[in-house]
Parts: structure tokens; sequence; C-alpha cells
């Protein structure tokens, strides 16, 4: 089927929440939903970044119907209230697992509640919102979880010995293992809710190579220098605007045609309109999700499924 991200369907009457949605690819992807007339939950940590993205939207959807949702997704406890505000909504049509680190400390830090901040942020705290919301999802019918992936997925060995990096770390490791593992998690959801006759589905979806230089500016949301605009244009070829980025999250999260355990991204793997591509081995390898799954209920103390 054939899909416009210039021309969405219609969501009117749907709910859909977003993490990390005052900035970037979050900022964005709740942006183009608005658009649709969908009710969108933006899920943020921060008071005031959410304020500039709620007016920024309004700007362009005057009647969008928004709802700010504190959320920091690194802290299991904020993670838990934010997750009981989605589980009570008497419908829920997506979840969008967005909000992430992208930059990972050169050394091994921790969350609030010891686990490894790169994982305990991009993965554990949406394993265990994806919990917290589900049953809201499941009452909703057609409704969906998206998680972001990445292209790093394709670049890194996997020890699921040792996920959390206690033995040997590196930021870009710690960020590779994070989508990694978010990915696979998106997959083997797909698995288990197929398989218990659920109507909920879960996709994964990655933005190919999007960065700030090349997105417009936004007040408050999006803000780059000069010099970043500068640097940033220099990779025009192989990058493309956050705007542009989000089209494979919203395909995901909305097109009619989409079925669970599709992995949407760029046609030209960076860059290009949303397409369904083949996702890395690692992320839909059974036992390898059976491992992450396993150490995300210990890590999270949430047994899910
Ligand atoms: N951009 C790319 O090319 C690319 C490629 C592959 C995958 N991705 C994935 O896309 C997602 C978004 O990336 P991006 O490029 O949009 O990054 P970004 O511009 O840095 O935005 C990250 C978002 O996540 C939020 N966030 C970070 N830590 C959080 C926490 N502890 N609690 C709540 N929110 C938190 C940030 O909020 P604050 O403003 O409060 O920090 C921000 O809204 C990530 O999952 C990333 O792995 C991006």
């Amino acid at each position: 089927m054939t899909w416009n991200p210039n021309d969405l369907p219609l969501q009117t009457g749907k709910v859909v929440a977003v993490t990390g949605a005052n900035a970037g690819i979050g900022f964005w992807t709740a942006y183009a939903l608005a658009g649709t007339g969908a009710s969108v939950i933006l899920l943020t940590r921060n008071s005031k970044r959410a304020d500039a993205a709620v007016q920024a939207i309004r700007a362009h959807v005057p009647t969008a119907d928004l709802t700010v949702v504190p959320l920091d997704v690194a802290d299991l406890g904020s993670v838990r209230d934010a997750g009981a505000r989605l589980a009570d909504l008497p419908r829920l049509d997506v979840l969008v697992n967005n909000a992430g680190i992208v930059h990972a400390p050169r050394r091994r830090e921790l969350t609030a509640d010891g686990l490894e901040l790169v994982t305990g942020t991009n993965f554990f705290g949406a394993f265990a919102l994806t919990a917290a919301a589900l049953p809201a999802l499941e009452r909703t019918s057609g409704s969906r979880i998206v998680s972001l992936g990445s292209l790093a997925s394709m670049l890194v060995r996997l020890n699921t010995d040792d996920l959390q990096q206690e033995r040997r770390y590196s930021g870009w490791n710690a960020y590779a293992y994070s989508k990694i593992m978010l990915s696979s998690f998106g997959y083997e959801l797909d698995r288990r809710l197929v398989a218990r006759g659920s109507g909920t589905r879960s996709l994964v979806a990655h933005p190919g190579y999007s960065i700030s230089g090349r997105t417009r500016t936004v007040p408050g949301v999006n803000e780059p220098s000069r010099l970043g605009r500068f640097v940033d244009t220099l990779q025009t070829p192989f990058t493309q605007g956050k705007e542009d980025g989000a089209s494979p999250i919203v395909r995901a999260a909305i097109d009619p045609a989409a079925e669970g355990g599709t992995f949407y991204g760029p046609r030209y793997l960076m860059k290009g309109e949303p397409v369904a591509m083949k996702p890395a081995r690692i992320t839909t390898d059974e036992r390898v999700a059976a491992a992450i799954w396993a150490e995300a209920e210990v890590a999270t103390g949430i047994p899910l499924l």
C-alpha cells in the first residue's frame, strides 16, 4: 500500500501517548499526530520544555487536544506514576516509546534505581511504562506500541551475559545495546501479544540519521546554534531533519495496513520516505529476546506477560 507522509489519515477520537515529546523525534511525532486530530499525551520530564512543545503544536493545530504527563523514564517511581495515569484512560490507541539518551556518557553511570543509565533510560523505563499502560491499550481495539530502534543495532555484538555492561562499558555500546534491547523487546512483545490472543500489536521504527541542524527552528524545542546548523548542513547528503525522521514512527503508529512486528525506517536507510524494512538479525533472535526480557523483569521488578 502507498503511504503519503504529507496526507495522514484522520485519527479523530484516538488517543496517542509519546514519551520524550518535548524535543526531537518525539516532538515531531506528537506534532504530526496532533495534526491528524488524535488527542496527544506528551510524556516529558521537564515542564518548561513541555510548555514550549505544547505552544508550538498549538500554533500548528489550534484545536489540538494535548495533555502533558510528567515522566522521567530513568526513574521507575516516575514511570509507575505516569503508567498509572495511562492505565486509567478509557482508551489508549498508541504508545510511542521514544524518550532516550542519544549521546551516552563516556563512563558508566547509574539511574536512581541502580541500573546502567542508558539501558535504564532507553529500555527498562520503556519496558515498565509499557507494562503499566497495557491494560488501557488492550481495552482499545487495534491499539499499538511503537518502540524506537536504530541502525546502531547492526553495528555491535551484543553480550547477553553483560547487558548492563558491568564488566566492560563503552558509551557507544551502551547506546547500541539499549537500542537492540528495545527493538528486541518490541518484536518479542508482538509475539507474546499474538500468543495470548491480544488485539494490541507492537511495532518497531527508526528515524534514520536525523539531526537538529537540519530541522526547522522551533522556539524552546529546536534551537541549534549557527555553528551547529553549519556543521549539520555539511552532512546533508546522508541526513534529514527530525520532522522527516518522525515519519516512520508516525507510519508505524497509524498506517491502517501496518502489521505487528513490522520494522519501519527511511527508504535510503538514513533518510527518505518511510518504508517497511528488514530488522537487524540480533533484534529478532528469540533466544536473545528471552534473555533481554528476563533482564528487564529483574531490573524493573515487573513480570510482564
Ligand atoms: N536522531 C536520530 O538520528 C536517531 C537515530 C536512531 C534512533 N533514534 C532514537 O530516537 C529517539 C529520539 O532521539 P532524538 O534524536 O529525538 O533525541 P533528542 O533530540 O535528544 O530527544 C530525546 C528526547 O528524549 C527525552 N528524554 C531523554 N531522557 C529522558 C528521561 N530520562 N525521561 C524522559 N524523557 C527523556 C528528552 O527530553 P529532555 O529534553 O528532557 O532531555 C527528549 O525529549 C531515541 O530513542 C533515539 O535512540 C534517533
